[in-house]
């Protein structure tokens, strides 16, 4: 059986809606109620669509842990309770398998949650992504970045005991598979003022109280830090401590994250020492002095803090010191030096000390960033998470507010934009028609804030660059001619009361309409703000620091690099970096979490209506479900839906077999659900209004009851009839079984008896006919022997007179002769083969055959000798008469004969007919050449040898020249006397020559020849054919040759190996000629 699988839905035990578009009736107040009902039973999540609205619960609740993770993993987003998580696996899930890029907007004011938003949705991220330990090692750089960031960035406020007071943009880069790479941060506008001043109840950043209590005495006394806070006029003294945060084990937190995002460890302490820089610059006093001139000056009441600093950061103390007295403007070539009062010292030190800090922040930002860099080059998906400040309303409002606020605006335009483009697109794709929604645009907000031409900001950034004077003042005044027909915004003097002062406005303020409600600002300081001056001198001073660090902070006081320009404005500089982002923003999938700050105390379980109302109003969250149903309030495509509500038609229950479109109209049509409420886009069903969705749920919810009791019925039926039925079977079972071993237990009984009587009866009958038979035989047998007997006794008598005369000798032959003719017989088949050279013959049977056995083997090998001959040509008669003649003249008496035997005899080795080198020699002779072969003939003086064609005819022997043919020598074979040669395995032999013959004028001749027996043998044969004289062939080591006059003694010994297996011929003198045989 399939598992079955579990289709939950967000619709499930929902307390309030779980997703606010279904809200009915859609007000303000059904809104808060709605978040409150929730809120109050732990529900902090509540969607509008896809947007996750999050309630700040200020206590821990246990909706983090793995398993919710898991639950949330790969399910649908509507499947199950809203929840943060269910976002940011749509997210993932989306940029993994869709390659859709992501971003995360977190938006809600201090303390609503945003920060802790954005590290869930991180953790939740890194819980479910890719695996391995280079994978792991990112994750972990990327969300030890977070307290690093928060050490530096964060600070207690009214609002929130750990505020981010910087904007942060972080992109987590994913590759294909989607793990993670690397990310980059950017940060937006760290709030420095806070590093000189903190307004009541609030802290300086975390950062200084942590190394304060933290870091040991002696990192202390490096750096020349006292542990006591009330030493340092930077830090606020009435909240150093809170509840509930220990800062010295902070401390050791940020140092590890520190490590494990990468820092060295000579990077941290000249962070730390950057730190202490920092606070000690607070401790600079000065104190007025009036010189003669009548110019006020000021002087550092005691120089020991700044002598401290200096060695602390390696600048040159009086060079620190002028830049606190002097101020150098630089116009046109001119250097003009003007000396500072007491008010522009302070404004120095501080602006010093905020510049310090806020460049600190961004190098940290940027050494993360280098740390956590993707490391390869492969295409990146990308999730960007948003954590920015959000709106912010205060009783001052002053240009930071301004600032963030404009940030805001931003926001909720890209925020309107998107949702509306997505809607839009979803009608598109679902071919639906498209209603036009009326909403609030507040485009015009933004034009108001960032136009080029008369926008707020430019017009700030005008006045800043003035010549004259400039004020506040004068600032305000221009915004009252140039924006004072906006209808955003509004100031006491502004045009449209030109006659009639609105006197609802202090003087110095200004107020814009935001989006999310008025805000009164302070015009006080935003000329100074906006132009952020830091005195050249005291950027110089930097520069010129022995501190790498610090010195890498202020490259604009490089005096090679002087730069008159004014650098950007922070105005102008923040709307280009917002004016990036959303740019940037644009370009990827959003996903919106809105957070809620429930109450102003920081406190669990308290849900402050007034103030949640307020935010409900400037988040904009009416208007974002407005903008969500506002053709269709909730949609889903068919499969689920038919799923859903299938029970509650007859025609799609239990199953519909069409396709899901088809079976939710006949749901439709079966439920009467009027025609207006619904329409069919391609893959989704649309309800106009959240009414009809609840009557179904009811409906649903009814039938769910309905079909449960029936379920149950037919259930406890069925389990009932299983079990009866399944008794009966064993029932019958065993019956069978019982009755089939009973009657095969008697069965086997009355077979063993049956048997047993059988075997008695058979065996009787058996020994019956048994003892007749016996007695038959036996009757049988005695006529026999009595006959027999009888027949003996006549025979006897009768033939008495013939028997004893012949007997002996008639039987001895008849057994000799029975005995030779067996023997014949077996001989017959036992005749061996007819090869001649068979050894094998039959042992004789009796000893007195042994003759006639030895004669038969002769006769029999006599006659397959013939019959073998008998085979033979006329040729082979021949050469095996040359052979035999062979064997005869030389078996036994010399040694190189046995090698002969297998060599057939050729003749003419040399083939002189075809040979045309030989024609001459051919023509010359006119008989049969019976050899015809090279010899090496010795030569009679020296003992060398030349090679000599040897040819015999039937009358002659001749020597011819090898290689010309010519004939050299010609002699008769009737001059020829004898033949020498030794009995040992060498080819040399002696041509005798008649004493006297023409032929023999220069001597016998002596050869060596690899066929001397043939030769031999041949001119044996032929001088007997010719002259019928038997050749004379001597055989003897030692003969004598006639060389000319000389008779010489041929001797041949058994030489060395020098020579290898080639016998040497040597002529020792003119009587000795020795032949070395190996
Ligand atoms: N989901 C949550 N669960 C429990 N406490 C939370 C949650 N979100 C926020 N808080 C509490 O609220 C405080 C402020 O949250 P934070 O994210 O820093 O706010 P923001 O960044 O919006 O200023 C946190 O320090 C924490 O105590
Ligand atoms: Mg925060």
């Amino acid at each position: 059986m399939a598992k079955m699988e579990v289709k939950t839905s967000l619709l499930d035990n929902m307390i309030g809606v779980g997703d606010m578009v279904l809200l009915e009736p859609l007000n303000e107040e059904t809104v808060i109620n709605n978040l409150k009902k929730r809120f109050d039973h732990n529900e902090i999540y509540t969607y509008i669509g896809s947007v996750v609205i999050s309630v700040n619960p200020y206590r821990s609740l246990p909706i983090y842990s793995p398993e919710k993770v898991e639950d949330y993993r790969n399910r649908n987003f509507y499947e199950l309770s809203p929840h943060i998580f269910a976002l940011s696996d749509e997210a993932y899930r989306s940029l993994r398998d869709q390659d859709k890029d992501q971003c995360i907007l977190i938006t809600g004011e201090s303390g609503a949650g945003k920060t802790e938003a954005s590290k869930l949705v991180m953790s939740y991220v890194a819980a479910v992504c890719g695996k391995g330990a280079e994978v792991n090692q990112v994750k972990e750089q990327l969300l030890q970045s977070n307290p690093v960031l928060e050490a530096f960035g964060n600070a207690k406020t009214v609002r929130n005991d750990n505020s981010s007071r910087f904007g942060k943009y972080m992109d987590i880069e994913f590759d294909f598979k989607g793990d993670p790479l690397g990310g980059v941060i950017s940060n937006y506008l760290l709030e420095k003022s806070r590093v000189v001043k903190q307004a009541g109840g609030e802290r300086n950043f975390h950062v200084f109280y942590q190394l304060l209590s933290g870091a040991s005495e002696e990192l202390l006394n490096k750096l020349k830090l006292e542990r006591d806070f009330s030493r340092y006029n930077y830090l606020s003294l009435d909240s150093a401590k809170v509840n509930g945060v220990d800062d010295a084990a902070n401390f050791r937190t940020v140092r590890n994250a520190m490590q494990i995002v990468g820092f060295m460890d000579h990077e941290v302490e000249s962070v730390l020492e950057v730190v202490a820089a920092v606070l000690k610059l607070g401790n600079i006093e000065f104190k007025p002095e009036s010189r003669v001139n009548g110019l006020d000056e000021s002087k550092i009441k005691d120089k020991n803090e700044l002598k401290e600093i200096c060695e602390l950061t390696g600048i040159d103390q009086s060079v620190l010191e002028r830049a606190f007295s002097f101020r150098t403007v630089e116009a046109k070539q001119e250097k003009v030096s003007t000396t500072l009062n007491v008010a522009q010292a302070y404004y120095a030190r501080d602006a010093l000390a905020k510049n310090l800090y806020s460049r600190l922040f961004s190098w940290l930002v940027n050494r993360i960033n280098e740390s956590i860099k993707a490391q390869t080059k492969v295409r990146k998906k990308v999730m960007g998470v948003l954590d920015i400040y959000g709106f912010e309303i205060f009783e001052d409002n002053s240009f930071e507010q301004f600032i963030i606020n404009y940030c805001n605006e931003k926001l909720q335009q890209i925020f309107i934009e998107l949702t509306l483009k997505e809607e839009q697109e979803e009608y598109i794709r679902e071919d639906i028609e498209w209603t036009h929604i009326e909403y609030f645009n507040n485009a015009i907000i933004c034009d108001l804030i960032e136009n080029n031409t008369n926008g707020i900001l430019a017009m700030l950034d005008e006045e800043c660059l003035r010549p004259g004077t400039v004020t506040d003042e004068t600032f305000l005044e221009k915004l009252n001619q140039v924006c004072a027909t906006h209808q955003h915004f509004e100031s006491r003097m502004s045009k449209c009361s030109r006659f009639l002062n609105d006197t609802s406005l202090p003087h110095s303020c200004f107020r814009i309409q935001h989006y999310a409600g008025k805000v009164l600002y302070q015009v006080e300081g935003f000329v100074d703000k906006n132009n952020d001056l830091l005195y050249r001198d005291l950027s110089q001073a930097m520069w010129k620091a022995g501190h790498a660090l610090i010195k890498s902070l202020f490259p604009e006081g490089n005096p090679a690099k002087i730069n008159l320009k004014r650098p950007p404005t922070a105005g102008s500089q923040f709307k280009a970096s917002v004016a990036t982002l959303m740019k940037n923003l644009q370009t990827k999938n959003p996903n919106y979490i809105r957070c809620i700050k429930p109450n102003d105390k920081k406190a669990a379980h308290i849900f402050n209506e007034g103030l949640v109302c307020h935010q409900v109003r400037y988040l904009g969250l009416l208007e974002n479900v407005r903008v969500r149903r506002a053709g269709y309030a909730f949609r889903q495509a068919y499969e689920p839906c038919l799923e859903r509500y299938k029970m509650l038609c007859k025609q799609t229950w239990p199953h519909w077999k069409g396709p899901a479109r088809a079976g939710v109209e006949v749901l439709f049509n079966e439920l009467e659900i009027p025609v207006e409420e619904y329409s069919f886009g391609r893959s989704k069903i649309f309800i106009r209004n959240p009414r009809t969705l609840f009557k179904l749920e009811d409906l649903r919810k009814q039938r769910l009851e309905d079909l449960a009791t029936l379920i149950q019925k037919i259930y406890r039926g069925w389990k009932c009839r299983t079990h009866f039925l399944l008794m009966r079977k064993s029932q019958i079972v065993m019956a069978a079984w019982y009755r089939r071993y009973a009657q095969q237990k008697r069965y086997q009984q009355i077979k063993s008896s049956t048997l047993v009587i059988q075997s008695y009866i058979r065996g009787w009958k058996a020994r019956k006919i048994l003892r007749e038979l016996k007695h038959q035989k036996r009757c049988e047998e005695a006529a026999t022997t009595i006959a027999a007997y009888w027949h003996g006794t006549q025979v006897r008598r009768e033939y008495r007179k013939f028997f004893r005369a012949n007997a002996g000798k008639k039987i001895y032959e008849f057994t000799l002769q029975r005995i030779v003719q067996k023997y014949f017989l077996e001989m017959k088949n036992k005749v061996p083969s007819l090869s001649p050279i068979d050894k094998n013959w039959p042992s004789r049977p009796y000893l007195f055959l042994d003759s006639t056995h030895k004669e038969l083997k002769s006769i029999f090998h006599l006659w397959r000798c013939k019959k073998y001959r008998d085979q033979f040509t006329d040729q082979q008669k021949l050469i095996y008469e040359e052979k035999l003649e062979a064997s005869e003249l030389f078996k036994d008496k010399k040694a190189l004969y046995p090698s002969s035997v297998g060599q057939p005899f050729q003749g003419p080795y040399l083939e002189i007919n075809k040979n045309p080198k030989y024609k001459k020699l051919k023509d010359a002779i006119e008989e049969k050449i019976i050899i015809a072969e090279v010899v090496n003939k010795i030569n009679r003086a020296n003992g060398k040898s030349t090679s000599r064609i040897f040819l015999l005819t039937n009358n002659n022997l001749l020597l011819a020249d090898q290689k010309s043919g010519q004939i050299k020598s010609e002699v008769p074979l009737v001059d020829v006397t004898k033949v020498s040669m030794s009995s040992q395995n060498d080819g040399f032999f002696a041509v005798h020559l008649k004493e006297g013959s023409e032929a023999a004028s220069k001597g016998d001749f002596l050869f060596s020849s690899d066929h001397l027996i043939e030769m031999a043998t041949k001119l044996y044969r032929t001088t007997l054919s010719q002259t019928k004289q038997k050749l004379n062939i001597e055989i003897s080591d030692e003969f004598l040759v006639q060389f000319r006059q000389d008779k010489v003694c041929v001797k041949f010994i058994q030489g060395n190996q020098k020579n290898g297996s080639v016998p040497t011929c040597k002529r020792k003198n003119n009587r000795l000629l020795e032949v070395a045989v190996p």
